[in-house]
Formats: C-alpha cells, sequence, structure tokens
C-alpha cells in the first residue's frame, strides 16, 4: 500500500512510524514532514493542494492521510481534492472540518443536536461583549485562528476589559467576532475516535498538559506531554457516558446534518459536576496525545485506517494494549515565546526501551539532529502500571539533552 502522510510535527512522525509498523506491506510518504519522518517516508514537495493530488495521481498513492489540520480547510480542502482523483482521504472534508476551525459553527451544531457544553451567546462587539457578561469568572474566546491565545478566562472586570480591547479595539488576532461562555470547572481530558460515515470506535482517553511548567503553571502551550490508558484514565461508567451523551449524538448529528465525516475526531472534554461537557472539537489526533496513544494500538492499523477511508470501519484489524502509555515533551528555550533553534541535540542514542518522536528538528551537515522548532522531541514509554512508564518516560528523556532544554517532570503523575 503506498500512503502520504501530511503533516510535519511529533504526531506525524508517531502516524508514520505507527503505518511503517504496520504487518502490511506498506510504502510511505510525506509531505512535508521532516528530516526524521523522512528516515521513514519519502519527501513530497508540492506548493498547492492541486500539486499534490497530481503527486498522488502520478505516483498511485492508494491512501493519503491527513495529521495535521490546517490541510483541510485549506483551498478547497483536502479531502475534496483526494476526492476529484479517486484517493481514499483519512480526514474530513472542508465543510465538516468547520467543527474545528469555527468555534460557532461547533456550538450550533451542539445545541441542534443536544450535545452538552458551556451556556454561550456569540458576539460581535465590544459594548454587546460587556452587556453578555453576566457572571465571573467568564470565557472569552476569539472565533478564528489566534495561534492558541484567543480563549482568556477573566475572573474580573478589568481582564475581561483588558481582552475586549484586545479583541474589538487593537484587533489583535484580525477580523472576527466573539464567543462569551459560562466558565466551567473540572479535570480535562481528551477522547479519540476514529469515524466513517456513522460508525465510529474510540480508541484510547489521554490527558494533556498545556503548560510549559510542573504543577500546572505558566502560560499555555501546544501540550508538554500526555498519558493515556485505554481502561485506567477514566471508569467504564464515565467512559459509557461520555459516548451515550457526547460521542454518539456527534456522529448522529454529523450524519443528520449531512457531514461526511471519514478520519480522527477529537473530543475536548471537561468533567463537571453536572456530566462530561465539551470544550472543543478537533478534526484531527492531538499532538502529543498521538504520540501516547498511537503506541499502544497494535494489529494493522496502516489497513485499519484505510477500511476507514473507503467507508467502513474494520475493528477486527486492530488492537489495544492494556498498558499505559506516558510522552514526556522536550521543548526548546524561550518556548512558547520566542523560540531559539539551531542548538545540537546530545544523548538520541543513549536512549533505550522508548520511542523518542521528531517534533521540530532538522538534520545538519554531519548527521547531528538540531533543534527547530517550540516543542522539539516527545519520548514515549509505556508500562504495566501507570507509575512504570512515568518512571521510564522521565529517565529516558533526562538522557537527551540540548542547550536551554525545558522539560516538566511532572508528566504522567500529576492526575488532573
Ligand atoms: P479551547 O481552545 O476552546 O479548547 O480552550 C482552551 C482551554 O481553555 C481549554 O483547554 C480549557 O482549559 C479552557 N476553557 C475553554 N472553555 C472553557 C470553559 N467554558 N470553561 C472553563 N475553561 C474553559
Ligand atoms: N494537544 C492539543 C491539541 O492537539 O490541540
Amino acid at each position: 500500500m503506498r500512503i502520504l502522510v501530511v503533516g510535519k510535527g511529533g504526531r506525524e512522525h508517531a502516524l508514520v512510524t505507527a503505518l511503517h509498523e504496520s504487518p502490511s506491506e506498506t510504502e510511505l510518504f510525506a509531505f512535508p514532514g521532516s528530516d526524521a519522518i523522512h528516515t521513514l517516508a519519502r519527501p513530497v514537495e508540492a506548493d498547492s493542494l492541486a500539486s499534490l493530488a497530481s503527486f498522488m495521481q502520478r505516483e498511485q498513492i492508494d491512501l493519503c492521510v491527513a495529521g495535521e489540520e490546517s490541510y483541510l480547510i485549506k483551498e478547497e480542502g483536502l479531502a475534496a481534492a483526494c476526492a476529484a482523483i479517486c484517493v481514499p482521504c483519512w480526514g474530513p472534508p472542508k465543510e465538516s472540518a468547520q467543527l474545528e476551525a469555527s468555534k460557532d459553527f461547533a456550538k450550533r451544531f451542539m445545541l441542534r443536536h443536544g450535545i452538552p457544553t458551556a451556556a454561550y451567546e456569540r458576539v460581535t462587539n465590544y459594548e454587546e461583549a460587556l452587556a453578555a457578561i453576566t457572571a465571573y469568572p467568564t470565557v472569552l474566546k476569539f472565533d478564528g485562528l489566534a495561534a492558541g491565545k484567543g480563549v482568556a478566562i477573566c475572573h474580573d472586570a478589568s481582564t475581561a476589559e483588558a481582552f475586549l480591547r484586545e479583541v474589538f479595539v487593537e484587533r489583535r488576532f484580525g477580523p472576527g467576532d466573539l464567543l462569551v461562555e459560562e466558565c466551567l470547572s473540572g479535570p480535562e481530558i481528551s477522547i479519540f475516535a476514529a469515524v466513517s460515515d456513522g460508525d465510529y470506535q474510540i480508541f484510547a482517553p489521554a490527558r494533556d498538559y498545556k503548560r510549559i511548567r510542573d504543577n500546572d503553571e505558566g502560560p499555555n502551550t501546544g501540550g508538554m506531554g500526555a498519558v493515556s490508558c485505554r481502561q485506567g484514565m477514566v471508569s467504564t461508567e464515565l467512559l459509557e457516558e461520555i459516548e451515550r451523551t457526547v460521542v454518539a449524538p456527534t456522529i448522529l448529528g454529523l450524519q443528520a446534518d449531512g457531514l461526511p465525516y471519514r478520519g480522527f475526531l477529537y473530543f475536548g472534554l471537561m468533567l463537571t459536576s453536572a456530566g462530561p461537557k465539551v470544550l472543543e472539537y478537533n478534526c484531527r489526533f492531538g499532538d502529543p496525545e498521538a504520540q501516547a496513544v498511537l503506541p499502544l494500538v497494535k494489529g494493522d492499523f496502516a489497513r485499519y485506517v484505510e477500511s476507514g477511508a473507503r467507508g467502513k470501519l474494520d475493528r477486527s484489524l486492530i488492537q489495544f494494549s492494556p498498558e499505559w502509555s506516558v510522552c514526556v515533551i522536550l521543548a526548546a528555550a524561550g518556548y512558547p515565546d520566542q523560540v531559539q533553534t539551531g542548538d545540537i541535540i546530545h544523548g538520541l542514542d543513549r536512549t533505550s526501551g522508548v520511542r523518542v518522536y521528531h517534533a521540530g528538528t532538522r538534520k545538519d551537515e554531519d548527521g547531528n539532529y538540531l533543534t527547530q522548532g517550540g516543542r522539539v522531541l516527545a519520548v514515549v514509554a509505556q508500562g504495566t502500571t501507570r507509575e512504570e512508564a512515568v518512571t521510564q518516560a522521565h529517565q529516558e528523556a533526562s538522557k537527551i539533552h540540548f542547550d536551554g532544554c525545558q522539560r516538566r517532570t511532572d508528566i504522567g503523575r500529576l492526575h488532573f
């Protein structure tokens, strides 16, 4: 099977690795990929979806796997580009990817289908926003691309007004509306499902650690690590409740609205005292959750994804390991702000018993890997107990060094 994976980060390195380890014979390609990904997948160059589609046609690609979300909504969307040349695509079409791209679209979808989420009001200017805030704390969300900086949890009027000025006066994020949301509280958990039309299969629940420093302190990042376990993260009863109140109604809602969906769907949930509520949908796997979850998937992942992309999820092709999996991120100096790059990474050859996925690295002429992004590496370990996986991941991660390396020491330990 000739498979193209789209994306370049740690999640895509994990996807390419899982496809490579599948027993089916695969020939892998990556667009754009990275030096580390290119050790397993041939690099593809393209400057538009049209040229990527020409490549797929020329090279007789059998399956296209979307890693990151941007290509889903770019131009006509990756899925439509694939459909036009009859290549099965694992990743939803642009109209369905609005679930991630537009917070207002996602909210209206949830309201329509009775899926629990925070109450909200959509506002278009500063005055309307102030009028919509009825209590503190309140959550203000810019409805558009904001590089992870578009959400503010405001505990008082002065912080709310400061954020509203950024959105509506300074237009820091560009044009766009705002959602004023009820502030929920409770532990957060991510659920991942493989979806193929009306069918779905839940993978393993995971927790990611968004803050830069231990004890969930400091600014938000793309994720400093993750922990996952098929059974141990949430009780069977709670998982059943999540499936009944959130996952199943979402899949039925997509069907009812005529929104085709084949790909991973990510539910960001808050476990409130009134039950699980959806904070957000993402139309892809999480990063770094994919790095923790995918090593737990056994069997023929490549044929499984192909079966889903063709419209019939074949559950018999994969099994889930009952182990715990912990992913520890090594981030560059300065992350999540101004990032320092170009530092030599030492110790990659000293780790054992773990997987090391590359999120932001490049190789120099001498064959050394250098830092090349905010999140640099993901060190991932499995264990029969949580403690075993945590200890192994941190112990091996500590063998890798580069100038200014940042690593949380409580990943996997801090329960929620
Ligand atoms: P989002 O981009 O919508 O996932 O929001 C980013 C983060 O903000 C979430 O992971 C939560 O920690 C927090 N958050 C978002 N919405 C709410 C809410 N309604 N109540 C409390 N916290 C929230
Ligand atoms: N881990 C958060 C995300 O992938 O969006």
